[in-house]
């Protein structure tokens, strides 16, 4: 079963917004599996980020997600990693179409709220970085059927 690892960044848990994004990925169907409140290390916020290492916004990357506390997130579902990303809508806000949590609610790229796993490789590492596998729950959901 696909896996991605979402995080709500600090602007997200400073506005008040964990719930109201949780509550769009539990509205798509998709299952969460894990879930922690957290500050983010130096160390794992390098690794998290580091095919981005030669990008000029690395440095500011990295200070921001450091900056405060996030809700990471681990969540699982047949193609979890397309449709989470299309629930958290574009990077860049001014092409985030409104129904999408960035279209809705982030009007800044340096602030939009949420972060999602790309392609099953950064999934995996990237829950590798913030997780332990024994934080990750296994259990049926009677809807499974209906999904
Ligand atoms: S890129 O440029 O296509 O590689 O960017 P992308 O993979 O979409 O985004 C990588 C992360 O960098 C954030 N981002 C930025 N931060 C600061 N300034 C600028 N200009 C900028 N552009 C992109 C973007 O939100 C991604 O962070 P995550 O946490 O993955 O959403």
């Amino acid at each position: 079963m696909e896996r991605t690892f979402i995080m709500v960044k600090p602007d997200g848990v400073q506005r008040g917004l964990i719930g109201e994004i949780v509550t769009r990925f539990e509205r798509k169907g998709l299952k969460l599996i894990g879930g922690k409140f957290m500050l983010v290390s130096r160390e794992q916020a390098e690794f998290h980020y580091a095919e981005h290492k030669e990008k000029p916004f690395f440095g500011e990357l990295v200070d921001f997600i450091t900056s405060g506390p996030v809700f990471a997130m681990v969540w699982e579902g047949d193609d979890v990693i397309t449709l989470s990303r299309t629930v958290i809508g574009k990077t860049k806000v001014t092409d985030a179409v409104p129904g999408t949590i960035r279209g809705d609610f982030a009007s800044h790229t340096n602030f939009n709220l949420v972060h999602g796993s790309d392609s099953v490789e950064s999934a995996e590492r990237e829950i590798g970085n913030m997780f332990i596998e024994q934080e990750l729950v296994r259990f049926d959901r009677s809807i499974e059927p209906w999904l």
